[in-house]
């Protein structure tokens, strides 16, 4: 049996990608699922959204074992297979595969073997090493016993973005409302679609490896657009007319359809949410390592902020709920 892997995926950085995939999988695990969730940006943001300073030195140190994804497989680096990641428990519910400054430099093996591989005899290998990250993942989720397996990406169309999707069945579009996002989704569209057409094209192609591969559906769940980019200073009109387009443009780009009678963003059955800004909360969870929703006095949500929390939790307790129906997770609304 494998476990379903949801991605948060935009090639443009500081969309929010980060703090929904932070917020999203406490919100699941809140609601009774089991999640993992799997830091692939080298950046490592949402590692050190999860843990403490002392955690983290502790884990990136020399000799800390199967500490983080790269050091799972790294092995594949030389002629070895994944090793089982020591994964860190946040909560009861909810676990972390942590992120390392180091995975970029499985991006060139990641990168040769996707177009080498084509020509080569020996299948096994290239599959093992484009599988790596899902394989890791899986074997955690048993370890676990995750309902879902919940990815963060870098912002980029490279070659880890690539075997993280492979390894999606749903991707999920955090988007800013502006030009720069529009364009983003023309390029994210067809890229998702030559991937996993490149995908099918060597499952089809390749003997038959004796361990599972990951479908490669990257079923696009929807889009979440944010409305934190807006600036004050900004005219709200120059906002809209971004926020007008993105139904059809999603149509277009990523679902390739015809994007003639696309509705208005309000009633556009793909755009799971229109973001709040959620402000000074941000900084005050980020400084309390914890999630927005759950603030108390003691973390400075005093007053208004106090209210907006509660506003908060109702966000992401809609959302989560309306994406975990989507991908067809039952959630027990246990609200712990
Ligand atoms: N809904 C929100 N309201 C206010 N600030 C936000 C919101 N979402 C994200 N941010 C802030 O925007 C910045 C970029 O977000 P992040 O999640 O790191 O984006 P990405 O992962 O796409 O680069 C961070 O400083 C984060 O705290
Ligand atoms: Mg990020």
């Amino acid at each position: 049996m494998t476990t379903p892997v949801l991605t948060f995926f935009n090639n443009k950085g500081g969309v929010g990608k980060t703090s929904l995939v932070y917020h999203l999988s406490w919100m699941f695990a809140t609601q009774g699922l089991r999640v993992l969730a799997v830091d692939l940006d080298p950046q490592a943001n949402l590692t050190a959204a999860f843990l403490d300073e002392d955690r983290l030195a502790d884990l990136w140190a020399d000799g800390a074992g199967t500490s983080t994804i790269f050091r799972s497989v790294k092995p594949l680096l030389d002629v070895g297979d994944f090793e089982p990641v020591d994964y860190q428990t946040i909560d009861p519910r909810l676990v972390l595969i942590p992120g390392d400054l180091a995975l970029s430099g499985f991006e060139d093996e990641l990168s040769s073997t996707w177009t080498g591989a084509l020509s080569d005899k020996n299948k096994t290998r290239p599959f093992r090493i484009l599988t790596a990250f899902w394989r890791s993942a899986q074997e955690s989720a048993d370890r676990f016993g995750a309902d879902l397996i919940v990815f963060d990406v870098g912002p980029n169309l490279g070659a880890i973005n690539r075997a993280a999707l492979l390894a999606s069945n749903h991707v999920v579009v955090p988007l800013g409302a502006d030009l720069f996002s529009l364009q983003g989704l023309r390029n994210l569209g067809p890229t998702l679609r030559d991937w996993q057409t490149g995908w099918t094209r060597r499952r089809d192609d390749w003997a038959e490896p004796d361990f599972t591969l990951p479908s490669g559906d990257m079923h696009p769940v929807g889009y979440i657009a944010m409305r934190h980019g807006v600036r004050l200073t900004r005219p709200v009109k120059a906002y809209t007319r971004w926020l007008d387009q993105i139904p059809s443009e999603f149509r277009r780009s990523v679902l390739a359809q015809d994007a003639a009678d696309a509705p208005a963003i309000e009633q556009d059955p793909y755009c799971l949410a229109l973001l709040k800004n959620y402000n000074s909360l941000m900084p005050l969870a980020q400084e309390a390592r914890k999630p927005i929703f759950v603030l108390r006095p003691a973390d400075g949500a005093i007053g208004a902020h106090a209210n907006a929390v509660s506003k908060a939790y109702e966000d992401f307790k809609g959302l989560a709920s309306d994406i975990a129906g989507r991908i067809d997770l039952a959630t027990a609304s246990t609200h712990t």
